[in-house]
Parts: structure tokens; sequence; C-alpha cells
């Protein structure tokens, strides 16, 4: 890495740290807003059906490194409208407890009428080739400064414990694995993705049943 580029840019861009802080805020109140929407809809959930479907939310703001960075590799343009032009500088990660959770977080973050959808891969219906499995969306949300409102744009990315679990672990492994190894690794990490989404899969089972019984003994 060229870091003296890396250097000028930043300047260039963010002129110090002051100015990269309000550059950033509308990203942090994004952040702040979804985080909102999240923590209501699992009250929600948990004040009409007693289970509170997230398990834990994390969320980061890209730095200006990495913001740099990115535009290096992806050759855009190098300024301020670069930067305005990438779509995962807000990030959230919802933590769902079962499957069915994401589906329906998911839905009901989108039925929101200040929310606007972007783009979403499925990763759960159509996992990555390394076994990798997400629900990810990009939406837009408004947020209000000074001079009116600015649409931002934030990355979610939805998934369970164990596909997180899965995520992280790949996450480190991938760039440990030796050379002459890589391949035999990669294949063992997908087969344990299976083997977790199998799992996932039993674990929605045992809860829908269990609620069901509960159910029907509630309206006895
Ligand atoms: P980016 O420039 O990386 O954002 O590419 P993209 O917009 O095509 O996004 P993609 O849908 O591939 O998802 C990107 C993000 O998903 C990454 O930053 C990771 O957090 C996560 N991700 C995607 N694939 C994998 C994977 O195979 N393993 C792990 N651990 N994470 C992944
Ligand atoms: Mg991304």
């Amino acid at each position: 890495m060229d870091e003296q580029r890396l250097k000028a840019d930043y300047e260039r861009i963010f002129i110090d740290e002051k100015h990269c802080q309000i550059l950033m805020q509308p990203y942090r109140a994004a952040v702040d807003l979804v985080r909102a929407k999240l923590n209501a809809l699992d009250d929600e959930m948990h004040c009409l059906y007693g289970h509170t479907p997230i398990h834990r939310v994390q969320s980061r703001i890209k730095t200006p490194q990495s913001i740099i960075e990115k535009l290096y590799r992806r050759g855009m343009e190098v300024s301020m409208a670069g930067v305005e032009k990438l779509q995962d500088i807000a990030g959230l990660r919802v933590i769902c407890k079962y499957v069915e959770d994401v589906t329906y977080i998911s839905a009901l973050l989108l039925k929101q009428e200040d929310i606007t959808l972007i783009r979403y891969s499925d990763y759960i219906s159509h996992p990555k080739p390394t076994g990798y499995r997400s629900y990810h969306m990009i939406i837009e949300v408004p947020v209000f400064c000074q001079f009116g409102k600015v649409m931002i744009p934030v990355e979610i990315q939805v998934r369970t414990i164990a596909m997180d679990m899965w995520a992280s672990l790949e996450h480190n492994l991938r760039y440990k694995a030796e050379h002459d190894d890589h391949d035999l690794y990669m294949e063992r990490l997908k087969v344990a993705a299976d083997k977790l989404a199998e799992i996932d899969q039993e674990m929605q089972d045992i809860y829908t049943n269990i609620n069901l019984a509960w159910q029907k003994k509630e309206s006895l």
C-alpha cells in the first residue's frame, strides 16, 4: 500500500479528523436510526409473542482508510463524489436466533415506508460457493440535517447465530490457511457451513414444535 498516496488522498477528501467527523456524521445518524427500528421490532415481537428474534446487533462505520482503499480497488473516482457512491459506509449486522427470524426481521424492516430497498442478495436461499450464508440488503434511509433531508445508504447483513459463528471464524481462517492445503481447508469449511445449516433447520423445527404445543395448551 502506498502510504504517501493514501495520506494525500485522505487530506484532500477528509482534510483532518474534525472534518472527517462532520462528513461521517450522517452515516452515524443512519446507523442509529436503523438500530432504533430494529430495537422497536424486537420489543414489539416480545410484547406480542414473548419472543425476541434478535440476538445481537453490531454496527460499524467504515474507516477513512478502508473507504479510500475500496475506491482504489474498485477503480472509482478518489473524491467525495466517489465516497458518496459507496453503499456500505454505514453497516449493521443483525444476528437472529432462528432462520425464520431472519426472513421476518428483513421483511418487517423493508415494509417501513421511510426505508427504500436499493438491492438485496439472498445468500441463504443461494449460499456463496464458500458456504457463506446471510441475507444482505442495501437500503436508503432519510437523515435530516440542518440543510434538509439526505438519503443515506446502509448495508444490512441479517443472519442466524450459527451463520455468524461460521462467517466470523471462516474470515480469519481463510487468510491463515497454508497455501498447499488451502483448497482442502476451504472444502472442509464449506462442509461445516452445510452442517450448520442443517443444525439451524433442526433448531427452527424444535422451536416451532414447542411453540405449537404451547399455543395448543394455552387455548385449552
Ligand atoms: P463488497 O465490496 O465486499 O461489499 O462486495 P459486494 O458488494 O459484492 O458484497 P457481498 O454481497 O459479496 O458481501 C460483502 C460482505 O459480505 C463482506 O464484506 C463480508 O462481510 C460478507 N461476506 C461475503 N462473502 C463472504 C464469505 O465467503 N465469507 C465471509 N466470512 N464473509 C463473507
Ligand atoms: Mg460490502
